[in-house]
């Protein structure tokens, strides 16, 4: 019989590359999605999108029994830093009880669930960096928070439950198919600035380090977390300077184009570097593309993407 899989989101930058990992490991493919900030046209052919909010239990409820799923992939989430201040309310509706809602619904029919979560907005600024995952958070942003206040939800159904849920700590994902539209994701931000000829703005003056992960990298991952109960980051143990992604891909370009520079806006951290080790030990997983590789790839995608409108 065919497995079937359900991946929360996977209308979304990331989820719209596990569903095309899902499909190519034999599954049968449901994504849930109120294409918020997602689009239809990511979406493989093969799979049935349902166009619903996560904060709709009962919607929630009547798909994961009929599609009774063996997997979910759970990457819906309202995933703006900036929006998550603007508005915290909507951030902790569709975060938390979404999230909540989400492993209710997949603890009816006995399905594993991988959850993903934030490593860049969780830990804050004082953290030891590499920051494990037995790091305390203290995070800036009610996105951190809300991200903070769904795992708990996860570990504890699935402590509950018995059922084996997984929590994966992000990264900075880059990678084909992230829209530069959000306010988020510098990668596709910058690579639009250079096929435009626009001047970025880069915040915190371009010091602000992050550890940038490829989204491949990022798909194995999940897919390799499902089925285990650990928290594991997902990241590289790299840190690089936002002001060395924009000359990187300056010279992938071929373009100079001076940026502006500004100060950090609210709810953003100075430096991120997450430790993998654990994810090494226990998913016999480890993030393949350097980033020089990374970038490259990504600037002649999205490049190819922004052509065809
Ligand atoms: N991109 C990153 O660097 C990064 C880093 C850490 C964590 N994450 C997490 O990974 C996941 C995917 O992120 P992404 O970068 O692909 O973002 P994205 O915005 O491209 O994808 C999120 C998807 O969820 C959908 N969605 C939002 N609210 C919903 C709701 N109420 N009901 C149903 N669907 C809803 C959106 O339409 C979108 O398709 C998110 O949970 C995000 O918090 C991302």
């Amino acid at each position: 019989m065919t497995p079937s899989a359900i991946v929360t989101g996977g209308a979304g930058f990331i989820g719209s590359h596990v569903v095309d990992a899902l499909i190519g490991e034999g599954y049968a493919v449901t994504v849930i999605d109120d294409l918020s900030s997602g689009d239809a046209l990511r979406v493989a052919k093969e799979a049935d999108l349902r166009e619903l909010d996560i904060v709709d239990l009962r919607a929630l409820e009547t798909v994961f029994s009929e599609v009774q799923p063996r997997a979910i992939f759970h990457l819906a989430a309202q995933a703006s830093v900036v929006a998550s201040v603007e508005n915290p309310g909507r951030d902790c509706e569709v975060n938390v009880q979404g999230t909540l809602n989400v492993v209710q619904a997949a603890g009816k029919c006995g399905a594993l669930v991988v959850f993903t979560s934030t490593g860049g907005a969780l830990y804050g600024d004082d953290a030891p960096m590499p920051t494990r995952e037995d790091r305390i958070p203290a995070p800036l942003s009610p996105y951190g928070a809300s991200k903070w206040a769904a795992e708990a939800y996860v570990k504890t159904w699935s402590l509950s439950s018995g059922i084996p849920h997984a929590v994966c700590r992000l990264g900075n994902v880059y990678g084909p198919r992230q829209s530069p539209h959000g306010e988020a994701g510098v990668v596709s931000i910058f690579t639009h600035h250079l096929h435009t000829g626009q001047t970025p703005t880069l915040y915190g003056h371009g010091s602000p380090t992050r550890d940038y992960v490829y989204v491949a990298d990022v798909v194995n991952a999940l897919l390799a977390a499902s089925g285990r109960s650990g928290t594991y980051n997902v990241a590289t143990g790299v840190e690089t300077e936002v002001a060395t992604v924009w000359s990187e891909l300056s010279n992938v370009a071929g373009k100079r184009i001076e940026p502006e520079l500004a100060d950090l806006r609210p709810g953003e951290l100075k430096h991120s570097r997450l430790d993998v080790s654990l994810a090494e030990r226990e998913l016999g997983w480890r993030a393949e593309v350097p980033i020089a590789e990374g970038l490259r790839l990504t600037y002649e995608a999205l490049v190819a993407e922004f052509e065809r409108g």
